[in-house]
């Protein structure tokens, strides 16, 4: 039986709420994974010390494993107290910022409205060596779900770089083949996170007749062609890739509405074997460690993990639902076969 052994890995893109939610999904991550950022958009965005403070705290409280430690970004209004700002990454309570463009996905309602207004919150995190993490897409009504990433780079991203020489920038959960082409040829300060989703679906798994929901996320899946060469980048160990699930639970009601559904896919209880079988496929499971737990630890100069973790060539049937208190999440590859098992 086929068994391999990496270093623990880190997810650098990941949700873990609040409340109820928190309490069901957090142990999927924190017995799998050493660290994560998780992201700042709960239903009161984090922009300031004290509840990014409270938030690890309460992570923590509630992980299985009790070494298993969540960096918050800073949620970047365009309002934000830049006082508060800078004085949360001088006391490392932000590990830099979260960019989202206003409406651009669930949460993102106080996000910036005009790229002018996040300057001078970026010359701040430029000055303390702190990261940007963006979610790359852009929002008009005269530009294709499918194109907002790549309109993106050329109209926002493009001149942030230009403006920002020394910014340490992470293009979060990028989806194309422009995008993951453009991360490649760009200089050592940008990389890029990316989701199991996006290197398993297509947009047939959403959009086929009628929609399926479960497959629904920001930014949409796209292409065979985009798959196809996301799948070379990744597996390829170039280290300006690496994972961040963007694992984002909403519960089954929100998922199934007729009239809104929430943009989002839960795949932490699945997603260090799902990529293990990425790999493999690609005949590149060697370089599975360093997308998992190499190349964003380097990116953000902090120390590899120091404890591994058993992959075992084994199938097993992930259950269709998670269930706790109350809430019900449909599970990223529900009742379906997969190939690998932590052991
Ligand atoms: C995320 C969420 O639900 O918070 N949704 C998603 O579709 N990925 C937000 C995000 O990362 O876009
Ligand atoms: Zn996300």
């Amino acid at each position: 039986m086929k068994i391999i052994s990496i270093l623990q890995p880190d997810d650098w893109h990941l949700h873990l709420r609040e409340g109820y939610m928190l309490d069901a999904v957090v142990q999927y991550s924190s017995k799998i994974f050493s660290r994560c950022i998780a992201m700042p958009n709960l239903t009161l965005p984090i922009t300031s010390s004290k509840i990014a403070k409270d938030y690890k705290k309460e992570i923590q409280l509630k992980s299985s494993s009790k070494n298993f430690e969540a960096f918050i970004p800073c949620y970047l209004t365009d309002d934000i107290d830049l006082n508060e700002f800078s004085k949360g990454l001088k006391n490392s309570s932000f590990f830099g910022a979260k960019f989202y463009p206003i409406k651009a996905t669930t949460n993102s309602s106080y996000g910036i409205s005009d790229i002018e207004k996040l300057y001078p919150a970026l010359e701040i995190l430029e000055e303390n060596n702190s990261p940007l993490l963006i979610h790359g897409e852009k929002i008009s009504p005269d530009i294709d779900i499918f194109d907002r990433e790549k309109y993106f780079i050329d109209d926002e991203l493009q001149n942030i770089l230009k403006r920002f020489n020394n910014l340490k920038i992470v293009l979060e959960h990028v989806s194309s083949e422009y995008g993951a082409d453009f991360i490649t040829e760009s200089g050592p300060n940008i990389a890029a996170t990316v989701t199991i989703h996006h290197l398993t679906l297509t947009k047939k798994d959403v959009f086929n007749g009628k929609i399926n929901p479960h497959n629904y996320c920001m930014p949409v899946v796209k292409n065979e062609q985009d798959l196809v060469s996301l799948r070379k980048h990744v597996c390829s160990g170039n280290k300006k890739f690496f994972l961040g699930t963007d694992s984002a639970p909403h519960d089954v009601k929100d998922k199934e509405s007729t009239h809104n559904i929430k943009a989002g896919i839960f795949s932490a209880p699945v997603a260090i074997e799902m990529y293990a079988s990425v790999f493999e496929e690609e005949d590149k499971i060697h370089n599975l460690e360093k997308f998992s737990s190499i190349n964003g630890a380097d990116f953000y100069d902090l120390p590899h993990n120091s404890h591994t973790i058993k992959l075992k060539k084994d199938e097993w049937i992930n259950p269709e639902f998670t269930s706790y208190n109350g809430v019900k999440i449909k599970n990223f590859m529900g009742g379906k076969k997969i190939n690998w098992k932590v052991v």
